[in-house]
């Protein structure tokens, strides 16, 4: 199998590069026929992958591209989700290179969704054609890429339910997570789930003279910022009540575990050049990142931003945010309880409107399951050390849904590195990383056939 890989070295590279040169971006409705092409892209690579009944799935949003190889009913079947669709990649004035043109520079490919999850997904469709041309596949594989995780995968869940015999199977696998380091595997065993809204506070009915108004009238812009400032106290805490009703406290043990990984304080800052870490008095920098929920502004508006000065008082005010949320919180309970308190704060001088966006549930997956071990023995094998159970701070909102409809656990292998810069800017992914997400994914389902049929 790694010599079908290494001969196929440059062929890997150079197909996800072209699918990096495509700027699927869905939340950006400027991108739609580019959402397409790369949706047709995943559908012809799975085809001359190998792949049966290749399909394009429409939705009322962006397309979901299945295929499969069933190669025999009677082995365990294994579901593979990715997603094609990237974040957005501005500010474009920060790239070192234009997004959308994938370069290799000290071994690394820069691009946005070089790693999230293009680069991560693409692993999967190079493996099962590695499999398939060396006559090594144990597993039925369905592949599901969807279009739609970086704006909440709500057409997903629809498309989920509605297709529970397709999509059915023993396991969920999926590569859009982080190790801690190449020589430090790990496998992340939770997910946060999130709640995103966004909120608007009016004043005045027009802008005001700030001379002539000034003192007299409520600036939103004060007042959205008087707001948010006291949606946590001094320790760090978020102060919406009931906002901790249902947060899971991890035992002693628990923690300490968590706290064993490899974890360098001053590398972390030295990395991030920041003097100091901040956060939630009492947890560690690991426990805030992962266990404890979050709440964060994301953008906030408002006012004259134009060069110079313009002395006026603005009618209105606009900010962003989002809440981390861990077991067993939900987006629902959370994003009422937000509400209440957000429209119960502001004083009577201005109008606050509250909208939510998307959410997406906590996930955690137990450590004494066939798929974690067999994840995990895939990764000791290629990387020749035993991968570290961690806890995963960022969201992918299908995973407790594929639990709560198709009855079924996911493993998250994924291959990624903090300094991918996810979401960031300069986006890039290691070569070493996808080839050995390459070399990996077939492991797993080699030791995954073997578990399950003792
Ligand atoms: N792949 C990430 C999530 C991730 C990154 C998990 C690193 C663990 C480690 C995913 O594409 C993502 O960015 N999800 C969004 C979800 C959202 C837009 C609904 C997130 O976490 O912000
Ligand atoms: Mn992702
Ligand atoms: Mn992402």
């Amino acid at each position: 199998m790694n010599q079908y890989i290494d001969k196929n070295k440059d062929k890997f590279l150079n197909e996800l590069l072209d699918l990096l040169r495509i700027p699927s971006v869905s939340a950006d409705s400027k991108f739609k026929p580019d959402m397409i092409k790369a949706a047709e892209f995943v559908r012809d690579r799975m085809k001359d992958a190998g792949a049966d009944r290749v399909e394009i799935f429409e939705t009322p949003g962006h397309p979901v591209v299945y295929g499969e190889k069933i190669v025999d009913p009677s082995l365990p079947t294994v579901l593979v989700y990715g997603h094609y669709d990237v974040q957005p990649a501005d500010p474009y004035e920060l790239w070192n290179s234009p997004p959308f043109e994938p370069i290799i520079k000290n071994d690394r490919i820069y691009a946005r969704g070089a790693c999230d999850d293009k680069g991560q997904f693409y692993m999967h469709i190079k493996a099962l054609e590695t499999m398939l041309a060396t006559h090594s596949l144990t597993c039925n594989i369905k592949m599901m890429i969807e279009g739609e995780e970086e704006i909440g995968s709500s057409h997903l869940e629809t498309f989920v339910k509605e297709h529970k015999e397709l999509l059915k199977c023993d396991t969920i696998l999926i590569s859009d997570t982080s190790i801690i380091a190449n020589d430090v595997p790990s496998i992340e065993t939770g997910l946060r789930g999130l709640t995103y809204m966004e909120v608007e506070v009016v004043g005045a009915n027009r802008d005001l003279h700030s001379g002539v108004y000034g003192g007299g009238v409520a600036n939103p812009i004060n007042v959205l910022c008087e707001m948010i400032a006291s949606l946590k106290d001094e320790k760090g805490h978020i102060t919406i009540p009931g906002f901790y009703d249902n947060v899971q406290n991890l035992t002693p043990e628990e923690r300490e575990a968590l706290n064993s990984a490899p974890f360098d304080l001053d590398e972390y800052k030295a990395d991030l050049q920041i003097a100091d870490v901040a956060g939630e008095e009492g947890y560690t920098t690991i426990e805030r990142t992962s266990i404890r929920p979050t709440l964060d502004v994301n953008g906030i508006w408002g006012g004259y931003i134009g060069e110079g000065a313009k002395t006026v008082l603005p009618s209105k005010a606009n900010a962003k945010i989002s809440m981390r949320l861990v077991p067993n919180q939900t987006d629902q309970e959370i994003c009422a309880l937000f509400t209440k308190h957000f429209e119960s704060i502001a004083p009577p001088s201005v109008k606050v409107t509250v909208t939510p966006h998307h959410g997406g549930l906590p996930y955690v997956t137990p450590t004494d399951s066939v798929e974690y071990e067999a994840a995990s023995l895939a990764m000791e094998e290629s990387f020749g050390k035993k991968p570290i159970p961690t806890r995963g701070g960022g969201s992918i909102p299908i995973v407790a849904l594929f639990e709560q409809e198709l009855g079924r656990k996911s493993i998250l292998m994924g291959f990624g590195l903090d300094i991918d810069a996810l979401h960031s800017p300069n986006e890039s992914y290691g070569l070493f990383n996808y080839y050995k997400g390459i070399e990996t994914i077939p492991l797993f389902f080699k030791h995954y056939a073997r578990l399950k049929s003792m």
